[in-house]
């Protein structure tokens, strides 16, 4: 468990290090952008891993029992929720998972809500399934997002919301919803009979307040899909597998149906070994990356507010990404984003990304050793000083 080691991700077909070129991105920029972590896999998962692997074969897999109650302890233990072997249906990836429900449970040309500023695909997923988006945005208080729930009713009504994608805990504005905040979600949506798809990738990475599934709430629980994965908590986002709990069966069977007919049938074999080593033996390494990131943030915080206080970090309660307000430079987003990559040469994620919300925003991932973060705030530093 040495989070400080650097290793080298260049040459490993790595998404985040090798694809500059193919982003527009000058090769000499540092990557902190796609929300995986540079640090190595526990040491458990790799064993698992290695066994299966030196066994020699690697044939159709299907989950198991056993793979099902790995899942139920995790959820068990950390968010005190019972799952159940019937509602489960692996996907490959969260994403997928997000645009198989808009297609079993939206039409053409309907209205899907999210909340502006949230991770991009929430957005890609609707348009590219010829749905529509419509945003309820998220506000801004003293530096602190919260839900605009006037807003979020009036835009339910409008355009005749059938389907909500909550983001639990938010990425990017690091959010971990209230039970008062998901009280008031689940009163509205219960009145207009919105679904809602609550995607809770993040939900290991809580820094403050505490994570509440929203299958705590039973008695709307046919009208939720849970969408699960141990990709960013143990760094797996390779292994394309997610775990989506749907307890409402007909919405299950046609979800199963949707994926089906995709001609996905099948979890990959290190998807479901790695996703069930990490779930039964990982909590320990877990506990020691949560104290490492959270080091991080509490640098990264202490740094902005000693060396460059003009940028004002929107203090997270959950995750590992951490959302940059620019505004106070006055600087257009094309001019924050060149002073970044061409002068600081880091890569950052545009917070407009994320929405015209995101307007002076970026987002910078902080799961890497902290000699690096700090030469990455150093870099900023030298850059923004001037300004
Ligand atoms: C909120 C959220 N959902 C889903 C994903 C990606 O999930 P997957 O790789 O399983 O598709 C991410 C990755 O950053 C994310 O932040």
């Amino acid at each position: 468990m040495d989070f400080n080691k650097e290793i080298n991700r260049y040459n490993t077909n790595s998404l985040k290090y090798d694809f500059k070129s193919a982003n527009n991105k000058p090769e000499e920029v540092f990557p902190m952008w796609v929300a995986d972590m540079d640090f190595r896999c526990c040491d458990e998962i790799l064993d698992a891993m290695h066994k299966k692997i030196d066994y020699g074969i690697l044939g159709y897999s299907k989950n198991d029992e056993n793979y099902f109650l790995s899942i139920k302890k995790w959820y068990k233990n950390n968010f005190d929720i019972e799952l159940k072997q019937e509602w489960l249906i692996p996907t490959p990836g969260v994403v997928f998972a997000l645009a198989t429900a808009v297609k079993i449970i939206t039409k053409e040309n309907d209205y899907v809500l999210i909340n502006n500023p949230v991770y991009y695909p929430f957005t890609e997923v609707v348009e590219d399934n010829k749905r529509k988006v419509i945003s309820s945005n998220l506000i801004l208080k003293d530096n602190h997002y919260e839900i605009d729930f006037k807003d979020f009713e009036n835009k339910i009504k409008k355009y005749n919301i059938k389907l909500f994608l909550l983001c639990s805990p938010h990425n990017p504005v690091g959010r971990v919803w209230t039970r008062d905040e998901l009280d008031k979600i689940i009163n509205i949506c219960k009145k207009y009979n919105v679904f809602i798809v609550s995607d809770e990738i993040h939900s290991d990475f809580v820094w403050s307040g505490k994570h509440t599934c929203l299958l705590k709430y039973k008695d709307y629980m046919n009208n939720i899909i849970l969408c699960t994965a141990p990709t960013k908590t143990f760094n797996l986002s390779g292994l394309q597998i997610s775990n989506i709990f749907i307890p409402n069966v007909k919405i299950r069977e046609k979800f199963q149906i949707e994926l089906w007919n995709t001609g996905y049938s099948l979890i990959n074999i290190m998807g479901l070994i790695a996703c069930q080593a990490a779930y039964e033996k990982g909590q320990k390494w877990l506990n020691s990356l949560r104290k490492y990131l959270l080091k991080n943030i509490e640098y990264v915080d202490s740094f902005l507010k000693e060396k460059l206080p003009k940028i004002k970090l929107i203090y997270p309660e959950g995750t590992y990404l951490l959302w940059l307000d620019f505004n106070e430079f006055g600087l257009s987003d094309n001019e924050i984003e060149k002073l970044i990559i061409n002068d600081a040469k880091l890569w950052l994620d545009n917070g407009k990304m994320f929405g015209k919300t995101g307007k002076g925003f970026q987002r910078l991932n902080i799961a890497l050793p902290r000699k690096k973060l700090e030469w990455a705030m150093k870099q900023l530093e030298n850059v923004f000083k001037k300004y």
